[in-house]
């Protein structure tokens, strides 16, 4: 793999160098994947479910091959087709054997091939009559089940199947995967009430098919030590007390972890103070400040008041209580819940729970809640 300028991805994938962690998580997604049972990942948006997907796959034993897509950027079912038509096509090598056939199974569907003008990569877009496209998807799933090796399918923003037109995509996709045997499934998704209602919903059909894993944070001790380590094999100088006020200001929220640190090693420092990594967090505001203000105008004033409320308390528990409604001068408990569901549906907050399993609200986006704190 290409070794990185910055030893701090903020995109992508780039080895276990670059990695950080999570050994528990990979070990159990292993663990479920080898013994052919596929798993759920459920977290918040920029926790690290994708690495850590790229991460497993990466590691899975040689009688494994995998195929990984992202689902949110499709709207339907062709979009479905194509995304995994396009996958497979990339990922499965196609000289002989089975990679062959499916390689002709997928030439027969004719498909148009373009060239992604970032990436190089053919990408197949296959034009078939409404109603078509599950018997399609149907035949890849059973040519690869027919692959001499495992294979793996990470099936990313998985809930996002929920938005097609296309009716109980849920039941279809469930049933037509049920009969694979050497086909096991990563299915991962953010928008976590969503992942809930298709995996954990006795009612549903994906409910028990899978093993659930929730990932958090990653444990700061060892993010302390990746961030010093990594300074260090480039000559600069960082101490400990530095990555925590780092780390503190992150809240540890991998994606801006990874932002702050790949800033402050960008801008060359030799040793790292507070005042410069404190600058480069403050340029980093700056920078998203035309979008928080678009904000703004996009959400009304109830809706912003509450927005800043939480943002200046960081995580709150009872958004409805008495004192939190007086202290930030929202009005009335009924307007603070209309706003606060409002924000949840425009995901500009989220809940989760803390280790008492206690119910708590926070701004989605960190660089907007240090924004709003100021
Ligand atoms: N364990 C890790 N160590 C270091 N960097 C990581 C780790 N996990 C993820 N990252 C980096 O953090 C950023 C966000 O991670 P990633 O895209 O995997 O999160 P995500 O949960 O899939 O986010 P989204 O919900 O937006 O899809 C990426 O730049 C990724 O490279
Ligand atoms: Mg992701």
């Amino acid at each position: 793999m290409k070794k990185p300028v910055n030893p701090f991805i903020t995109a992508g994938y780039y080895g276990a160098v670059y990695f950080c962690d999570r050994e528990n998580e990979t070990k159990t997604m292993l663990q479920n994947t080898t013994n052919g049972l596929s798993t759920t990942l459920v977290a918040i948006r920029r926790i690290g479910k994708t690495g850590l997907i790229k991460h497993v796959l990466g590691k899975l034993p040689s009688d494994y091959t995998s195929v990984y897509i992202d689902i949110l950027p499709t709207e339907k079912m062709n979009d479905f087709l194509n995304t995994l038509v396009t996958a497979v096509m990339n990922s499965i090598p196609q000289r002989s054997g089975t990679g062959k056939t499916i390689m002709n199974f997928i030439k027969s569907l004719r498909p148009v091939i373009t060239y992604d003008p970032l990436t190089g990569m053919p990408q197949a877009t296959i034009d078939v009559r409404q109603g078509e496209n599950e018997k399609h998807i149907e035949s890849v799933f059973k040519y690869l089940d027919k692959y001499p090796k495992n294979v793996v399918i990470a099936i990313d923003e998985f809930q996002q199947i929920l938005e097609y037109p296309e009716k109980n995509t849920d039941a279809w996709l469930r049933s037509s995967i049920q009969s694979l045997r050497n086909v096991i499934f990563i299915f991962s998704g953010s928008r976590q009430h969503l992942m809930r209602d298709l995996f954990a919903d006795p009612t549903r059909p994906f409910y028990r098919s899978t093993s659930l894993l929730n990932i958090g944070k990653i444990d700061s001790d060892a993010y302390t030590s990746f961030i010093i380590r990594h300074f260090k094999n480039n000559g600069r100088k960082i101490t400990e007390n530095i990555v925590k006020e780092m780390l503190d200001w992150t809240d540890v929220h991998t994606y801006y972890v990874q932002l702050l640190c790949n800033k402050v090693f960008a801008a060359g420092h030799k040793e790292i103070t507070s005042e410069k990594w404190k600058s480069e967090a403050h340029k980093l505001l700056e920078e998203e400040e035309i979008l928080f203000l678009k904000y703004r105008e996009l959400l009304t004033k109830q809706q912003w008041q509450l927005l800043k409320a939480i943002a200046r308390e960081g995580q709150v528990y009872s958004p409805t209580s008495k004192d939190f409604v007086s202290k930030h001068s929202l009005g009335s408990p009924a307007t603070v819940l209309r706003s606060l569901e409002a924000l949840l549906k425009k995901q500009m907050i989220y809940t989760n729970y803390d280790p008492d399993k206690k119910m708590f609200y926070k701004v989605y986006d960190l660089l907007l809640r240090r924004w709003l704190e100021e």
